[in-house]
């Protein structure tokens, strides 16, 4: 390591800001989303250095064909500034424009240069080798990202504002200067965005002491994977954890990084990112921030994909691979060893990480040897047992079908128990009282199950009972609910699969007649979409079925995923 090389940082002069705050608050100005604010802030404080700004046209068809900027240099993920097109049409390039956080607060201004709409299939295949939507990086480029992009040189004016663990967040400048103070030239980092169990720690523990370096644990805390433990439950277990390591060898800092899950292509921006903070050595695991399985229910990357292509291109990222060795436990010497290097005969004993999350939610033991007893004590006091977390049931289906019905009688059954509190966000009710203002659009429609989705979600983290009666005819909204919700609690998919003759023969409202004879526009499943859910977690037929068996069904499904106590 250079250890006197300073990072550039994309901050003005502290003596202009002030002025600066003055112009920008003039200018045409974006509230960026979560993910935008975590990519300004590593490109402000120079994480993502070489790069100046968010990418413009050139250099990004560059990384996505070729992993390159368009100056040659290696750099693999697109980091780019996806808009509206309604903002778009309000940029013209070379103007400048004024980037906020979602209460306002200014943070940098971006002299524009490059306006597109890009091929995101493309985009897809290329930086995630897949297009389809159970990636979640492809979800996010096809659900959540708007369709044109922005690219251009950033000045910073401030930055993003963090009240957590502000202690243990370190720019890279902050991080080499620590480093350099405390003399340590080689570190090898540890990226994580899971809880460290004893096999992390012996793992770490190891390739620090292999490639004699001392040990930074570099955990991401910006945005993981849909449905991760949350960053708060982390920290407080890697702080336990911490102790564990020969005093003055290991230290720990967080990065408020946003993760595409792009397996081997995000092994080398993590790479990157780590040599830009000042590590020398990087341990790259099996399926390095691998996003799961596809939608055939197969590996999106083979297990060493991404050790092999980062060994490929080594030199250039600037830091030295550290092979990951998967730990194993063997019970007769009580102890863990690389896979590589078993005793005879050994018995190895294993808890896989859905296992570990089952015992979790049942409240089953979790023995010793897996992890530190502080560590499995956070983790159940974050998540203490499926039957006392909180949940939301969704119910979808077209207008009629039964989901009001079923619903409530749902909501009877689980009042009598009274353990939790439950509350009732009916189609019909919300419009009235959270969406009077909103029509049937599209548009409309996704805003108000959003809604829906985020006071489910207050209720569902704060350990209540959410059932949710809307339409909901789109599937990639529902999605959105559900990544919305999964982080706090269990979200189960409902669909009411009452078919649109048996609504329109049932009439109970008598919108279908009005749907009909035109007189309501956009109708669900008369003159507009409905996407059946795929997988939901039931599904329903209520021809010829008591709404009853209908409530019992879903409390069985209940009880079978461990949310009721039976
Ligand atoms: S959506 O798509 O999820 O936002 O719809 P939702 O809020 O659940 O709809 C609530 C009720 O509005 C009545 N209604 C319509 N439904 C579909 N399309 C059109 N154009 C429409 N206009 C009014 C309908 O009765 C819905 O109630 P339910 O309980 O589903 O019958």
């Amino acid at each position: 390591m250079n250890e006197h090389f300073i990072i550039p940082e994309l901050y003005a002069p502290s003596k202009s800001i002030e002025k600066l705050k003055i112009y920008a608050g003039e200018l045409l100005s974006l509230d960026l989303t979560p993910r935008q604010i975590c990519d300004l802030e590593l490109i402000m404080n120079g994480g993502f250095y070489p790069l100046e700004g968010f990418l413009g046209q050139k250099d990004y068809e560059e990384v996505i064909q070729n992993m390159r900027l368009a100056d040659g240099k290696i750099w693999p993920i697109p980091i780019t500034l996806d808009v509206s097109q309604e903002f778009a049409d309000l940029v013209t390039s070379e103007q400048e424009i004024t980037l906020r956080d979602q209460e306002g607060v200014i943070l940098a201004m971006l002299s524009v240069s490059d306006k597109w709409n890009p091929n995101k299939e493309n985009e897809a295949e290329k930086v995630f080798g897949s297009n389809d939507l159970a990636h979640p990086g492809v979800n996010y480029l096809h659900n959540i990202a708007g369709p044109v992009y922005l690219g251009g040189k950033i000045t910073g004016i401030q930055k993003p504002t963090h009240y957590d663990f502000r202690g243990r967040r370190d720019t890279p400048n902050e991080l080499r200067a620590y480093f350099e103070k405390l003399g340590w030239q080689r570190v090898v980092a540890f990226q994580t965005r899971n809880p460290l169990h004893r096999a992390h720690q012996e793992l770490t523990f190891r390739a620090a002491k292999e490639v004699q370096a001392n040990l930074l644990i570099h955990p991401v805390v910006g945005m993981t994977k849909p449905g991760d433990v949350d960053h708060f439950t982390r920290v407080r277990c890697y702080e336990a954890v911490l102790n564990k390591y020969p005093a003055a060898t290991t230290t720990m800092s967080l990065l408020n990084l946003a993760m595409r899950m792009a397996g081997p292509r995000e092994a080398i921006w993590h790479g990157l990112i780590r040599a830009n903070h000042g590590c020398t050595h990087f341990i790259v695991g099996r399926d390095h921030a691998g996003p799961g399985k596809n939608s055939e229910g197969r590996a999106f990357y083979g297990l060493y994909d991404a050790q092999d292509l980062f060994k490929q291109h080594q030199d250039e990222i600037g830091i030295e691979m550290v092979d990951f060795k998967n730990m194993l436990y063997v019970e007769e010497r009580a102890q863990y060893y690389p896979a590589n290097e078993l005793p005879k005969n050994s018995t190895v004993l294993e808890i896989s990480g859905t296992e570990m999350r089952r015992r979790l939610m049942e409240g089953i033991d979790i023995p010793n040897w897996f992890s530190f007893p502080e560590v499995i004590q956070e983790l159940r006091r974050s998540l203490p047992p499926r039957s006392k977390q909180g949940f939301t049931v969704f119910f979808t289906g077209l207008s009629g079908s039964g989901k009001s019905t079923i619903a409530n009688a749902l909501m009877t059954k689980l009042m009598e128990t009274g353990d939790r509190p439950v509350t009732l966000l009916d189609g019909d009710l919300v419009r009235k009282n959270l969406s009077s203002e909103l029509g049937f659009s599209k548009e409309h429609r996704d805003i108000n199950i959003r809604r829906i989705g985020y006071v489910a979600s207050e209720i569902t983290k704060n350990g209540g009972i959410a059932i949710c009666a809307p339409i909901a005819p789109y599937a990639a909204t529902r999605r959105a609910v559900r990544e919305m919700i999964e982080g706090t609690g269990a979200f189960i998919e409902i669909h009411v699969a009452t078919s649109i003759e048996e609504c329109e023969r049932r009439d109970r409202k008598g919108l279908y007649k009005l749907a009909r004879a035109g007189k309501i526009k956009e109708f669900t499943g008369i003159s507009d979409p409905y996407e059946e859910p795929k997988k939901p977690e039931l599904r329903i037929e209520t021809e010829e079925t008591e709404v009853d068996y209908c409530a019992q069904q879903v409390l069985l499904k209940l009880e079978n995923m461990g949310l009721i106590a039976n």
